[in-house]
C-alpha cells in the first residue's frame, strides 16, 4: 500500500464518516491542514469520480492541448507524490492540473504553511480547480512557460517542487529546452521537476538542465506512464 497506507485509509473513513472528527483533528493539530471537502467528495464519491472522467473526456473533445482521453489514475499519482518529503513546508507549483487528480492529494499532505501553485491553460479545468476552498492554493489561467513572472507575480522567489503532465510532445525542441531551462531557473536547491507523460521523450531535455534524473514507469494507468523525477541535487 507504500505511503498510502492503511492508517491513511482509516483516517479518510472516520473524516467522511464523522466530520467531527475532521474538525477535533484540525483543532489538535499544527501540522495537519483541514481536508479540503472537495477532495473528500472527489475522492470517496464514485459518481463524482466518473464525473471527472466524462468532463475531461469533453474537455479533450474540446481542447487539443488536454492531451488525454482520461485523468491520470490514483495508483500513479500516489507513485510520484512518494518522491515529495512532505513534512517541511514547501511551494509547489503544478503545470496542467487538469480536474485537480494530483493536486488534491498534494493538498492533503502538505503542511499549512506551505503553498500551492496550479497554472493551467484551460479555462474550464481553471474554474473548476479555483472551487477547492483552500487558502494555500492559488490557481493561474495561463501558460506553464510563463513560470517565472507568473511566481514573481505572486511574490514567490522559487519553487520547491514542479509537477508537470503537459503535453511536452506538442511541444517543439525549442520550446520544451526552454520550459526545461525555465523550470530548473526557479527551483530551489535541495528541490525536484516532476514530469509524467506518456512517453520518456523528456528524459534528454531533463538531463540538460538537471545533473540527476530518475525514471520509472506506473503501468497502473491507460495507458502506462513514464515518471522523470529531475533534481539538481538530493
Ligand atoms: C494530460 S492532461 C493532465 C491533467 C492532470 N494533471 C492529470 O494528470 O490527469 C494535461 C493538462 O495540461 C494542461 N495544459 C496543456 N498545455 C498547458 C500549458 N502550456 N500550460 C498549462 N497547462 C497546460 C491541459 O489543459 C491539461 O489540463
Amino acid at each position: 500500500m507504500g505511503i498510502f497506507s492503511l492508517a491513511e485509509e482509516v483516517r479518510f473513513e472516520l473524516t467522511i464518516r464523522f466530520p467531527v472528527y475532521r474538525f477535533s483533528r484540525a483543532a489538535l493539530s499544527t501540522t495537519q491542514p483541514l481536508l479540503p471537502f472537495h477532495y473528500i467528495r472527489h475522492r470517496y464519491n464514485r459518481v463524482n469520480v466518473a464525473m471527472n472522467q466524462v468532463h475531461f473526456l469533453k474537455s479533450f473533445l474540446k481542447d487539443r492541448n488536454v492531451a488525454a482521453v482520461a485523468e491520470t489514475s490514483r495508483a500513479t499519482v500516489r507513485k510520484i507524490l512518494s518522491k515529495i518529503d512532505f513534512s517541511k513546508d514547501l511551494t509547489v507549483v503544478e503545470y496542467g492540473p487538469g480536474t485537480g487528480v494530483c493536486s488534491l492529494p498534494v493538498l492533503e499532505r502538505l503542511s499549512p504553511n506551505s503553498r500551492f501553485i496550479g497554472i493551467e491553460s484551460n479555462a474550464d479545468f481553471a474554474r473548476q480547480l479555483r472551487k477547492v476552498e483552500d487558502p494555500r492554493l492559488t490557481v493561474v489561467e495561463g501558460d506553464a512557460r510563463d513560470i517565472d513572472t507568473i511566481l514573481k507575480k505572486l511574490g514567490l522567489p522559487a519553487a520547491d517542487i514542479v509537477i508537470s503532465s503537459i503535453p511536452f510532445t506538442f511541444f517543439s525542441p525549442a520550446m520544451r529546452r526552454d520550459l526545461v531551462c525555465r523550470t530548473a531557473s526557479v527551483i530551489n536547491p535541495g528541490g525536484a521537476f516532476l514530469v509524467y507523460q506518456y512517453s520518456p521523450l523528456m528524459k534528454g531535455y531533463l538531463a540538460e538542465s538537471f545533473p540527476i534524473v530518475r525514471l520509472s514507469f506506473s503501468p497502473l494507468n491507460i495507458p502506462g506512464v513514464f515518471i522523470m523525477e529531475a533534481r539538481k541535487s538530493f
